[in-house]
């Protein structure tokens, strides 16, 4: 009988637990045994594995965050913590790790894949930063997330006539900032990948003023070229306008998990225990055209993030 491992690491992402359920229950029926590691690679090198059952995964299918809690965790970075992850392994007899996280989770189940532990990986991250997949499990929902807030704070920036600028999360990556200021008509959106242009954000809020334009809503995602208070300062000394920030920060992480993730979720699930019921292991999931497949961990690791310059566009264009 098959053994597996499961953890999820680095950010939670709503969907983590969606995932972990299906990854339980197909591998029950398929004749597996499924076994949970809390804290992420940090619970691996300590070894805090359990046996999970059918009912242990009962219950969270809904629920944000992770029920295997997750870390970041500085030590499997280490010879000596690897090492430790990898004995863990063996003195479980698991013959199979599932790790759902991003990119450094990936890069971790690389390394352990190096040293022989078949791995497996899910896109588990709200910043779909992952090249070789479409969507990651959680960007749906917390672009949700983002454009609920959108719409109550251009409700209040509306009534004090006033420039809001949102700081939306993603350090390298400006989807979660390109998705929601699209879907939520937001005037500008600041990304990571593209150098913004101070003058042309100023021209475009005082335009939409003598426009009669009653609020301006600019979306600035946290790695891009200008932290969100010097962003404020700035457009506000450049327009002589009142301008706020509002941080969305770890907001945007929780809560229940929509149709889209759910989905996604445990279609990645049902994969990877198929895969590893069929000897096919170092597999990244993803999405691609509405396809769920296992591509070459190595190779999808290299595959650049592009972000989507055709949406992107389309903001300026909407926003004129
Ligand atoms: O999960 C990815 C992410 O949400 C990034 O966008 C963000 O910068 C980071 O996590 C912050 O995570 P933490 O503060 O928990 O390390």
């Amino acid at each position: 009988m098959a053994r597996i491992g499961v953890l999820t690491s680095g950010g939670d992402s709503p969907g983590m637990n969606a995932a972990v359920r299906a990854i339980v229950r197909f591998g029950i029926d398929r004749g597996m045994e499924v076994y949970g590691i809390s804290r992420g690679y940090e619970g691996l090198i300590d070894g805090e594995i359990e046996k999970m059952e059918r009912r242990s995964v009962g219950d969270i299918l809904q629920r944000g965050g992770t029920i295997l809690k997750t870390a970041r965790s500085k030590r499997f970075m280490t010879e000596e913590g690897q090492e430790r992850a990898v004995r863990n392994l063996e003195t479980f007899r698991i013959d199979a790790l599932v790790v759902i996280g991003g990119n450094g989770s990936y890069a971790g189940a690389l390394e352990l894949s190096k040293r022989g532990v078949p791995v497996i990986c899910l896109p588990g991250t709200i910043d779909n930063d992952l090249g070789y997949t479409d969507y990651t499990i959680g960007f749906d929902t917390a672009v949700n997330t983002v454009l609920d807030a959108i719409t109550r704070i251009r409700d209040t920036s509306s009534a004090h006539e006033r420039t809001t600028v949102i700081e939306v999360m993603g350090r390298h990556c400006g989807d979660i900032a390109i998705y929601s200021g699209l879907a939520g008509g937001a005037e500008y959106v600041l990304i990571p990948e593209v150098e913004p242009d101070l003058n042309d954000i100023s021209l475009k809020i005082l335009e939409g003023v003598n426009k009669g334009r009653l609020h301006s809503i600019i979306i600035n995602a946290e790695g891009s070229m200008y932290p969100s208070d010097v962003l404020v300062e700035n457009l506000s000394e450049r327009t002589g306008r009142e301008v706020k920030l509002v941080v969305l920060s770890y907001l945007q992480r929780g809560g229940s998990p929509t149709l889209q993730d759910r989905l996604l979720a445990t279609e990645c699930g049902a994969k990877a225990v198929e895969l590893i019921d069929n000897g096919i292991y170092n597999k990244a999931i993803g999405t691609v055209g509405g396809e769920i497949m296992g591509f070459d961990l190595e190779e999808a690791l290299k595959q650049e993030n592009c972000f989507d310059r055709r949406l992107y566009d389309a903001i300026g264009v909407l926003s004129k």
